[in-house]
């Protein structure tokens, strides 16, 4: 997918992982839709865009502003929404269509850990893990992916791509983190169902896998003498991924850390 003017949907996309996404997407000319909960944060992330996005952009030291061009301003949305609530996430699609008319790409990037064993879990917590990690992504992908096969395919037949970011914890076990690696395993599945149902029809589905990454998620004790990557490194993946040539589809992305400490 060329990015060039395509609008991709960031949820997530107040800090951390969505925030570089959406920061590279800015970089490589998309509109984006930033979705989190908080709107401070929404606004801060707004503020870190907008001269991130012009020194990396202007090249030629005369402006990014070309005539007729938009200005970064433009191409940035914030629509506060909490992903677990299906009217709230109904809402962030409609106001992404009607400000820039197509939802091309959708990056599920909102989730949350909780550190518990097994046998500490209230029932409350486990839920609300997989509310957020789970159930949010799929009432964004059935939103994103209902408007996505209703709109023209481009000329190379695509029609949307939706990109899951799921976790090394969606193939393997974690101790200690059950609900977490439960409710991303379920992602992979969800993910390989859909991208079943609907790749014949334009939309592609695919899924990227992190290794442990500096945000405010990993921000642990325990995890401090880790070797992480940064958020952009799994932005860049991100954006690979959607660059794919038009005849692949990349299903799978596991990003490490070369090094893994
Ligand atoms: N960091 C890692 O090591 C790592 C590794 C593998 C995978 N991942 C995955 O990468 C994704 C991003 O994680 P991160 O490390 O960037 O975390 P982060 O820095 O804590 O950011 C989480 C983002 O999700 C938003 N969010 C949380 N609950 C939400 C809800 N109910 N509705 C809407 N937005 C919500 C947060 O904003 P609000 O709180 O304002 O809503 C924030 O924008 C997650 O899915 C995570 O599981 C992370």
């Amino acid at each position: 997918m060329n990015l060039e003017g395509v609008t991709v949907v960031v949820t997530g996309g107040s800090r951390g992982i969505g925030l570089a996404v959406a920061r590279a997407a800015l970089a490589a000319g998309s509109r984006v839709v930033l979705a989190a909960r908080g709107e401070p944060g929404l606004a801060a992330a707004r503020e870190s865009l907008e001269p991130a996005t012009r020194e990396s952009t202007d090249l030629s030291g005369a402006g990014l502003e070309t005539p007729g061009s938009t200005t970064v301003g433009e191409r940035i949305l914030t629509v506060p929404t909490d992903v677990t609530m299906e009217g709230q996430v109904a809402g962030l699609f409609e106001e992404a269509a009607d400000r820039f008319g197509r939802v091309d790409v959708l990056v599920n990037a909102a989730g949350g850990l909780i550190r518990s064993s097994v046998t500490e879990t209230r029932l409350e917590d486990w839920e609300t893990n997989l509310a957020v990690n789970l159930t949010g992504v799929f009432l964004c992908s059935r939103e994103a992916v209902r408007r996505m096969l209703a709109q023209p395919p481009a000329e190379d037949g695509v029609r949307g791509h939706v990109v899951q970011i799921v976790s090394g914890a969606g193939v393997h076990g974690w101790p200690g983190h059950a609900a977490y690696s439960a409710a991303k395993h379920g992602v992979m599945g969800f993910s390989a169902s859909l991208r079943d149902e609907v790749r014949e029809q334009g939309v592609l589905v695919s899924d990227v896998l992190p290794g442990m990454t500096a945000t405010a998620m990993t921000d642990l004790p325990d995890f401090a003498s880790r070797n992480k990557l940064e958020p952009e490194d799994v932005a860049q993946a991100v954006l690979a991924v959607l660059q794919a040539p038009p005849r692949a589809m990349l299903t799978r992305v596991d990003v490490r850390h070369r090094l893994p400490r």
